[in-house]
């Protein structure tokens, strides 16, 4: 049996566009029942574990299918997620959205407060997750749409409660008020700019609206329904919608102060919308 360096090196020489060395470390670590991956570079020289099940993983990635749902999870701000197809498999970006919201949850209400929050449109719950163990006293709900995405969510989460509906309605509901929500709902109109892997393996139900600023108006319209007197609102956003996002602010959060922040790439991916 070949070892996982052998593998390793073999995989790499092939350059094929599917298969970088993050992708072949994650498929060598999971061959190998290996949780971390210092695990598996302490075990280089060994043989891979399971080989078949490895060779059938790499059949699936190099046919397209991204390596996360090959494996069944990937990793969101330090933690394991599970994901399937019927969740958007968590992107970096929207780490960059899920800390700055702590950072805002810590200052305003500390370590050991217990702030309201929802993460709505939660897919795999990767931010209510990641929410969850920084402030371990808050009430945290999880909302989305799709029940097949609840029940991923479920699994990656502890105490938080899941809530099946219609963006702000299952909150509206339980007669919920926030101190905090916390949002990355679907807003790609044109599916042109859908990457092909994307749009052949990932929920359409969490990439399209249409307008793209379908999610944003109806949540603005809502808001003062869930929300508490003072809050914080935190969006992802796509690129270039800060225009028609401040028409509906002006329209729907009178009184509201909002911040629009750029991503690591100098992109205008977040709004933050503060009363
Ligand atoms: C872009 S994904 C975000 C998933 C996760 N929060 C993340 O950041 O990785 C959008 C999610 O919104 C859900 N969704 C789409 N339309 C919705 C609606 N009208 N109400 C509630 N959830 C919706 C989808 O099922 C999907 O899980």
């Amino acid at each position: 049996m070949p070892t996982n360096r052998d593998i390793y090196f073999k995989l790499l020489n092939e350059d094929h566009k599917y298969l970088n060395k993050n992708v072949i470390i994650s498929l060598l670590a999971d061959a190998n029942g290996y949780d971390d991956r210092m695990v598996l570079y302490a075990n280089f020289d060994k043989e891979v574990r399971d080989f078949e099940h490895l060779l059938v993983n790499v059949d699936l990635v190099k046919k397209g299918m991204p390596y996360q749902y090959v494996i069944g999870h990937t990793y969101f701000l330090g933690n394991k997620i599970i994901v399937n197809k019927d969740v958007l498999i968590p992107r970096q970006e929207t780490e960059q959205l899920t800390v700055d919201t702590i950072v805002y949850l810590k200052k305003a209400f500390g370590n050991g407060g217990a702030p309201v929050i929802a993460d709505v449109c939660t897919g795999s719950g990767a931010i209510a997750c990641a929410i969850e163990q920084e402030m371990p006293n808050a009430k945290i709900y999880a909302t989305d749409i799709s029940l097949y995405a609840l029940k991923i969510a479920k699994k990656n989460v502890n105490k938080v409660e899941t809530l099946c509906g219609n963006l702000l309605q299952p909150l509206i509901d339980k007669k919920v008020k926030l101190d905090v929500l916390i949002c990355n709902p679907p807003y790609i109109e044109n599916i042109k700019n859908i990457d092909k892997q994307v749009w052949d393996y990932e929920p359409h139900l969490a990439l399209i609206a249409s307008p793209a600023t379908k999610c944003y108006e109806e949540i603005f319209k809502d808001a003062h329904k869930v929300m508490k007197e003072h809050y914080l609102m935190a969006f992802e956003i796509e690129e270039d919608m800060e225009k028609p996002l401040i028409e509906l602010m002006n329209k729907y959060l009178v009184g509201c102060t909002y911040r629009f922040h750029k991503d690591i790439y100098d992109k205008t991916r977040f709004l933050y919308i503060i009363k």
